[in-house]
C-alpha cells in the first residue's frame, strides 16, 4: 500500500474517505450524505463504514464515512486503526485503485491519524505470492493512499509506525510460507535480506556450533530432520553503549508434525506456523530497526524442524542442554520447550540482558484456556509482567497472565533425568512455563508469552485478514518505546 501525503484534493478522485466520531456530525458533508448515514443507522462506531455517492465538481464521487468511536475513549489509538482498516477491508479488492483520506475537519491529532493509516496499511496485507490463477473479483486492486488534511506532524508520526508495519508484515511472511519453502536455513535467509542495511548486526550458529555448546536439547529436536537447525541472532545496539540488553527471543519450528510422538493427521498442516514466535521476534526486529530504536536490543530465533524418522529422537531419550541439566524426552511433540531452553541459556551467557522475554506457539493447552483473545503470559517479575501487559493492552496485541509456583514445577521433576519435559494433563501451559524457567538465571527478569492461540486467525480481525496475524511484533515494540525509550 502506497500511502502519500498531498496539500490539497487530487481532483481526478473517485473514491473519498472521511474518518468520524461517534455522534458527531460528520461536518462539511453533503447534506445528502449526512441523511443517509443517519438512515442507515451509522453512528461513527469504530469499524463501522457507510458508504454514499454524491455530486461534487460536477462528477459523480464515491464517499466513505468510516467510525473512529468516542473521541476520547481509552482505546482511542485502536479505534482509530480499526477506522482505517474498514476502509481498507471495504475497498481493498473493490476493484478502486486509489482512495483519497481526506481528514480535513475530523479533529484528529497526529497520533491518531497515523492510527487510522496503520491500521489502513495492517488491515490490506495479504500474502497472494502462490495465488496464479486468482479472478479479477478476488485480486487486491487498492493500490494507494492520497491523505489530505492532515493535522500537523502526521507524515513524523506516520514514519514510525510505517516501520512497525514493515515488521508486522514481515512477521506474517514468515508465518504465510509453506514448510517446505520456509525451513531454517531459509527463515536466516529472509532475516538476513530483510535486515540487510539497517544496522542490524547478525550471527548464525549451524549445527556443529551448536553441538559444540553443548545444545543437546535443541540438537535433538532437529535429528529426525533432513533440514539443519540453526541459532538466529539479531543484534540492533541504537541504545547507549554501555547499556546491558533486552533479550527477544522466539520458537522457530519451522514444521512440527510431533516428531515419534506423531501429530493426527487432520490440522497438522497448521503446525507451519509453530515458528510464529520467531517469527514475531524478527518482525520486531524489523520494526525497531527501521525505525531506529534508541534501545540495545537482541533477537535470539531457535529454528528447527521436528519430522519423524530412522535418526529421530525417541520418547524417553535423555538429552543433555546447554546449561548442564539432563532432559528425559517423554513426548517428542513437547519440543518447543526443548528449542527455548537452549536458546534461553546462550542468550543469558552470551548477553547478561537485563530482561528476557520469550514469546512460543507452546501449548495447546494455551488456545483451551484463552481461545484466539489473549496470549498468556508467564513471569518470574511483576514490573515486566505489568509492562507487557500494559503493552498489550495499548497495541490490542492482547496478553493475560497465569501464575507459576514450585508446586507446579515439581510436576515435571523426573525420576531419571533432572527432569521431563512434559508434566500431567492438566495445567499444560504452566507446566511448560515452568519447564523454561528452570534455564532461566537467578534474579534475571523473565517472562515467557505463549502464543499458540494468536499466530493464525481463522477469520478476519480489526487489523488482519483471515491467516498470518503478526501478532506480537507490537508487543515488543510498545514494550521498548514505553520502557526502554520513555
Ligand atoms: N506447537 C505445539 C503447540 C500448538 C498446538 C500450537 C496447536 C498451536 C496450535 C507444541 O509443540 C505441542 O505440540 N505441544 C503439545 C505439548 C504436549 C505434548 C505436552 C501440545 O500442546 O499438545
Ligand atoms: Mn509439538
Ligand atoms: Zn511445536
Amino acid at each position: 500500500m502506497d500511502i502519500t501525503f498531498a496539500s490539497s484534493l487530487p481532483a481526478d478522485a473517485m473514491l473519498v474517505a472521511h474518518v468520524v466520531n461517534r455522534g458527531d456530525a460528520p461536518a462539511g458533508l453533503e447534506p445528502v450524505l449526512v441523511e443517509g448515514a443517519r438512515a442507515a443507522r451509522f453512528k461513527g462506531g469504530a469499524g463501522q463504514l457507510f458508504e454514499g455517492f454524491v455530486e461534487r465538481g460536477g462528477k459523480i464521487v464515491r464517499v466513505a464515512l468510516s467510525g473512529a468511536g468516542e473521541g476520547d475513549a481509552a482505546d482511542r489509538g485502536i479505534n482509530c486503526e480499526k477506522a482505517g482498516a474498514a476502509i481498507a477491508g471495504k475497498y481493498l479488492c473493490s476493484g478502486e485503485t486509489a482512495v483519497v483520506l481526506d481528514l480535513t475537519g475530523s479533529g484528529l491529532s497526529a497520533a491518531e491519524a497515523a492510527s487510522v493509516l496503520f491500521g489502513l496499511r495492517l488491515r490490506s496485507w495479504r500474502y497472494d505470492a502462490y495465488r496464479t490463477r486468482m479472478k479479477d473479483e478476488q485480486k487486491k486492486t487498492l493500490a494507494g493512499v492520497t491523505v489530505v488534511g492532515a493535522p500537523d506532524g502526521t507524515e513524523d508520526a506516520w514514519a514510525k509506525e510505517a516501520a512497525l508495519a514493515e515488521g508486522v508484515e514481515f512477521a506474517r511472511v514468515l508465518a504465510a510460507e509453506p514448510p517446505n519453502l520456509l525451513y531454517p536455513v531459509e527463515f536466516v535467509a529472509r532475516c538476513e535480506k530483510a535486515l540487510a542495511g539497517t544496522g542490524v548486526e547478525i550471527v548464525v550458529l549451524d549445527d556443529a556450533e551448536m553441538e559444540k555448546l553443548g545444545m543437546g536439547s535443541l540438537l535433538g529436536v532437529g535429528l529426525g530432520s533432513e533440514r539443519d537447525s540453526r541459532l538466529l541472532c539479531m543484534k540492533w545496539m541504537g541504545g547507549n553503549p554501555g547499556d546491558r540488553p533486552t533479550a527477544f527471543v522466539g520458537k522457530g519450528v519451522t514444521f512440527d508434525t510431533g516428531g515419534i510422538s506423531l501429530k493426527p493427521g487432520p490440522g497438522m498442516e497448521d503446525m507451519k506456523w509453530d515458528m510464529g514466535g520467531a517469527g514475531a521476534v524478527a518482525g520486531a526486529m524489523v520494526a525497531l530497526a527501521l525505525r531506529k530504536a534508541k534501545a540495545n536490543i537482541i533477537g535470539v530465533c531457535g529454528l528447527v524442524e521436528n519430522m519423524p524418522d530412522g535418526r529421530a529422537q525417541r520418547p524417553g531419550d535423555i538429552v543433555t542442554s546447554m546449561s548442564g541439566q539432563t532432559i528425559e524426552v517423554l513426548n517428542t511433540d513437547a519440543e518447543g520447550r526443548l528449542v527455548l531452553c537452549d536458546a534461553l541459556t546462550w542468550t543469558q551467557q552470551q548477553f547478561d540482558p537485563v530482561a528476557v522475554v520469550d514469546f512460543a506457539t507452546l501449548t495447546g493447552a494455551m488456545i483451551i484456556a484463552l481461545g484466539n483473545e489473549h496470549g498468556g503470559l508467564f513471569s518470574n517479575d511483576d514490573t515486566l509482567a505489568e509492562r507487557l501487559l500494559s503493552a498489550g493492552q495499548a497495541t490490542g496485541d492482547k496478553l493475560w497472565r497465569f501464575p507459576l509456583s514450585p508446586a507446579y514445577d515439581k510436576l515435571i521433576d523426573s525420576p531419571i533425568a533432572d527432569m521431563k519435559n512434559v508434566g500431567p494433563r492438566g495445567a499444560g501451559s504452566i507446566t511448560a512455563a515452568q519447564f523454561l524457567q528452570r534455564f532461566i538465571d537467578k534474579d534475571r527478569p523473565w517472562a515467557h508469552c505463549d502464543i499458540a492461540g494468536m499466530v493464525w486467525a481463522d477469520k478476519p480481525g480489526q487489523t488482519w485478514d483471515k491467516g498470518a496475524t503478526g501478532y506480537g511484533v507490537r508487543i515488543m515494540d510498545r514494550y521498548v518505546r514505553d520502557v526502554l525509550e520513555g
